[in-house]
């Protein structure tokens, strides 16, 4: 009865799980650091916000492969769900991977239960109390084959010896298949997502030198696909002869159009950051970080406002305010000043 009752949440929670660590493989712009919703990016936002943000801080400088292990670790839960292999140990992983995610991405979520990440870790603990039961449940077929005598015959019984050496033996070799099967998906899925949209990103500029800037424009993901690029020549360097106003550059002001939008990090903070052009030589920039939970708003410039594409939140693009929620508070201010070398400069 209690297998029974398990299996609509172990098929959401499975479904779930692999739905997005496929995603996370298929989309390039989960890998790339200047694309605001980067494994980076969110990386950025948890470093100032989160309760272990020591423990955040090394990971920066592994932020791919962070992303990777987690991809990886979502959909090994997932499958191991669906199958019901491993159970527990899966819902060990999904408690873990769910916690991780609260302390890091939605600790700030207010009210607390609308972000998801604490409802994910409470859902998987009956997975782990009680495991996947006899129904539906590799574990389980693995058990009674492995019981079973051989041939069939009742005279052939086994010892409990041999037949935890059996159980032992087909464990291994379903694990192996599922993870045949899993790294298969997984590359096929990623292959295909670089070659539907491995191009989405390609706005993306090269960095501006370090010893002329510390911070790097690029054109916001949100914004068409036909965006000018950032040249990466121009010049942010302090005491150009004609002077600049105070604060670092982040790339040339005639590689956000007007109307559209760019990204650049914080000089101040490093926190992903946008630049909005909203009308010809009118700048103004807003820190990206979501001030409900953390994640990376981004520009829409068909609806001339910032969203959050977590929750939804939608903020004004001139000041930054809040125009839906969830998020209680508005986006910070950064203040950008074009300088008469065509640079932005960010203070
Ligand atoms: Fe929840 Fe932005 S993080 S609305």
């Amino acid at each position: 009865m209690l297998s029974r009752a398990l299996l609509p949440l172990r098929a959401f929670l499975g479904f779930t799980f692999c739905f997005a660590g496929l995603q996370k493989l298929a989309n390039p712009g989960f890998f790339q650091a200047s694309n605001p919703g980067s494994i980076q990016a969110q990386l950025a936002g948890s470093v100032r916000r989160s309760p272990i943000h020591p423990l955040i801080s090394p990971l920066t400088h592994v932020a791919v492969l962070l992303g990777l292990v987690i991809a990886i670790a979502e959909l090994a839960i997932g499958l191991g769900t669906l199958l019901g292999l491993w159970q527990r140990l899966a819902a060990v992983g999904g408690v873990a991977l769910s916690l991780m995610l609260f302390l890091t991405v939605s600790f700030h979520s207010s009210p607390y239960y609308t972000g998801a990440d604490i409802v994910f870790v409470f859902a998987w603990t009956p997975l782990l109390l009680a495991g996947a039961g006899p129904l539906l449940s590799a574990d389980a077929m693995i058990e009674a084959r492995a019981r079973t005598p051989r041939g069939g015959r009742p005279s052939k019984r086994l010892s409990p010896e041999e037949a935890s050496r059996r159980e032992v033996v087909l464990k291994g070799t379903a694990t192996a298949v599922a993870a045949v099967a899993g790294l298969v998906l997984g590359g096929v899925v990623a292959g295909l997502g670089r070659l539907a949209g491995g191009t989405k990103n390609s706005s993306v500029t090269a960095p501006l030198p370090e010893a002329q800037a510390n911070s790097t424009l690029s054109s916001s993901p949100a914004q068409s696909a036909s965006a000018p690029k950032v040249s990466p020549s121009a010049s942010g360097s302090s005491g150009s002869g004609g002077g600049h106003p105070a604060g670092t550059a982040i790339g040339a002001a005639k590689d956000v159009p007007v109307g559209g939008a760019a990204s650049f990090t914080a000089p101040g903070t490093g926190d992903p950051s946008i630049v909005i052009h909203a009308t010809a030589g009118k700048f103004v920039a807003f820190d990206a970080v979501c001030p409900h939970a953390g994640c990376t708003v981004q520009y829409d410039q068909s609806q001339a406002l910032i969203v959050c594409p977590c929750h939804g939140s939608q903020f004004n693009a001139a000041t930054g305010a809040v125009e839906v929620g969830p998020a209680a508070t508005g986006l910070t201010a950064i203040k950008v000043t074009e300088g008469n070398d065509g640079q932005l400069y960010a203070t």
